[in-house]
């Protein structure tokens, strides 16, 4: 059987074994579930109905079992080797068996099932004449990572609601788990919080846009907003719920901050009158961390945001801060004085510990960039890998730290595709090299980063992600020992039918490769906007 009619499945699974024979989805197929299961019975009925026009009929398994052929969902006993996430899929002519230790298996097991059925059936119409079959199989499957992520920037560009179900889609359909949303930055304040209306009234507009690149001058001249509702929020916590992912909020602080500085400028070192800032890069103007006020603002902000996210976690960014107001302020000298501080570096580490202290008094779990990090860092955050310093990375590991690892070169999707071609964002290795086995499960996974300074609409973003991210939900879930680009590329072909069907934006065999000459700039095509993606 060649792979096309066989098996082509992203991420590729652990174990599986074809035999003859086929299942044949019918009108008299029917699924049986137990009963914890029947809002997933539910779920894959309307995934299957659209495009077969076969309304399955959704029974619990102690009902009586007609002629018709089966798709049984059922949970089995806690099994080590499955862990958490596993599943497995037996199909015979006659039933389908989905079984797991827990319903986000099942919920696995049905994204499988997915791609075992021709493509067209992600249609949303219906689909005349087609057989929706599926080979007989023997497959086993588990998770090699427990985090499995992507991060979408909306404070760059802010997309809404009905894109970001969209991604959720889609990682669901790569096993993707934790959906990291970047909703404040220099450029816009994404989230209503209830106690400073002006963040978003003021802070999540801005007058025009940096476009060109890195260094270029340019202005679009088109203002730029949106913001979520908590009630947004909400329903996209649910959406993402349904579908087994943990939204994790980043409120970036205390730099990246300029939006929340237009709207309350005293929570500045200088106080002066701010805008939303127009053009990316570092900004000079960060919270200052002198003032009590300024840890009242992060705690309310904090608090509100712990009450919406039921994930337990919250991403508190650190990345990229200037000192230098810090030098200048009288409230940061203060408090470097009071505290016994040498340096302004450990300004940041003060402000760190203290929201880190403050969360986990909340039963929160911390995430923080690599750059906040040291070995004064209290309150054991997990720390999220991107640029530089990987001997802090790996002293923090042999301390007991978690990681998340999202290396610039490997996993940013906004970079060209001459810098991260898709066989280097394929090669991608999360855990470091000189990491001693035993440290190994301290690296929780991947996350796959969006930043959104030169990616303003949906076809663009498309077209960055994919099929890069594709690659990373391989990397994040498939044994090490499995990973093979030549199959992976053929599995890709396969799989990239079903976005040309849903119409989803990616970039070409020839786009995401990395071209000689081109390579020569590669560094170059950072700080310019490579075109691509319209
Ligand atoms: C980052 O790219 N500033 C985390
Ligand atoms: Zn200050």
């Amino acid at each position: 059987m060649s792979r096309i009619q066989s098996i082509n499945i992203i991420p590729e699974p652990v174990l599986f074994n074809i035999s003859s024979g086929k299942f044949i989805l019918t009108e008299g197929t029917r699924i049986y579930s137990d009963q914890k299961l029947l809002k997933l019975s539910e779920y894959l009925k309307n995934l299957l109905l659209p495009a077969t026009g076969i309304n399955l009929i959704v029974k619990q398994t102690k009902e009586k079992i007609g002629n018709g052929t089966l798709i049984n969902l059922k949970l089995t006993e806690n099994n080590e080797e499955l862990g958490f996430e596993g599943y497995n899929i037996e199909v015979n002519s006659k039933d389908i068996n989905i079984t797991a230790p827990n319903p986000v298996g099942i919920f696995y097991g049905i994204q499988t099932l997915r791609q075992l059925l021709p493509p067209e059936v992600i249609k949303s119409s219906i689909d005349e004449n087609r057989e929706w079959q599926i080979p007989c199989l023997k497959l086993e499957d588990f998770s090699r990572f427990s985090w499995r992520g992507y991060m979408l920037d909306e404070a760059r560009h802010f997309h809404g609601k009905e894109i970001v179900k969209k991604m959720l889609d889609l990682m669901a359909l790569l096993k993707l788990n934790k959906f990291h949303w970047h909703l404040t930055d220099d450029q816009g304040w994404r989230i209503e919080i209830k106690k400073y209306p002006k963040l978003t009234e003021i802070g999540s507009k801005r007058e025009e846009t940096q476009v060109g690149g890195r260094f270029s001058k340019k202005r679009d001249g088109i203002p730029h907003s949106g913001y979520y509702s908590q009630k947004d929020i909400q329903e996209i916590i649910e959406y993402a719920g349904d579908r087994f992912i943990q939204i994790i909020p980043e409120i970036d602080l205390p730099g990246h901050t300029r939006a929340a500085l237009a709207s309350y400028p005293n929570l500045s070192c200088k106080g002066y009158p701010f805008r939303v800032s127009t053009h990316f890069g570092f900004h000079k103007d960060v919270m200052c961390v002198g003032k009590e006020e300024v840890f009242e603002f992060i705690q309310n902000v904090l608090k509100e945001i712990v009450d919406l996210f039921p994930s337990n976690i919250v991403h508190i960014g650190g990345d990229e801060v200037l000192k230098d107001r810090w030098k200048e302020c009288p409230d940061c000298q203060l408090r470097l004085e009071k505290e016994g501080l040498k340096r302004e570096k450990e300004l940041q580490t003060y402000f760190t510990n203290r929201i880190i202290t403050f969360l986990n008094n909340y039963k929160q779990k911390t995430v923080i960039w690599n750059d906040a990090l040291n070995e004064n860092i209290k309150g054991k955050p997990i720390c999220q890998y991107w640029f530089r310093r990987i001997k802090e990375v790996l002293k923090y590991l042999k301390k007991g730290g978690d990681m998340i690892m999202s290396d610039f070169r490997y996993t940013y999707l906004d970079h060209s595709y001459t810098f991260t071609p898709l066989k280097l964002a394929y090669k991608f290795e999360p855990i470091p090299k000189k990491l001693d086995e035993r440290y190994h499960k301290q690296v929780l996974g991947l996350e796959a980063l969006m930043w959104g300074e030169y990616v303003p609409n949906i076809k663009r973003l498309e077209w960055q992600i994919f099929p890069r991210l594709i690659a990373f939900a391989e990397i994040g879930w498939t044994p090490k020992s499995k990973k093979n680009f030549n199959s992976f590329q053929e599995r890709l072909n396969f799989f990239l039918k079903r976005f040309d069907i849903i119409g989803i934006n990616y970039a070409t065999f020839r786009e995401v490769k990395s071209h000689v000459l081109k390579r020569l700039f590669k560094v170059f095509t950072l700080a310019t906007q490579e075109k691509g993606g319209t």
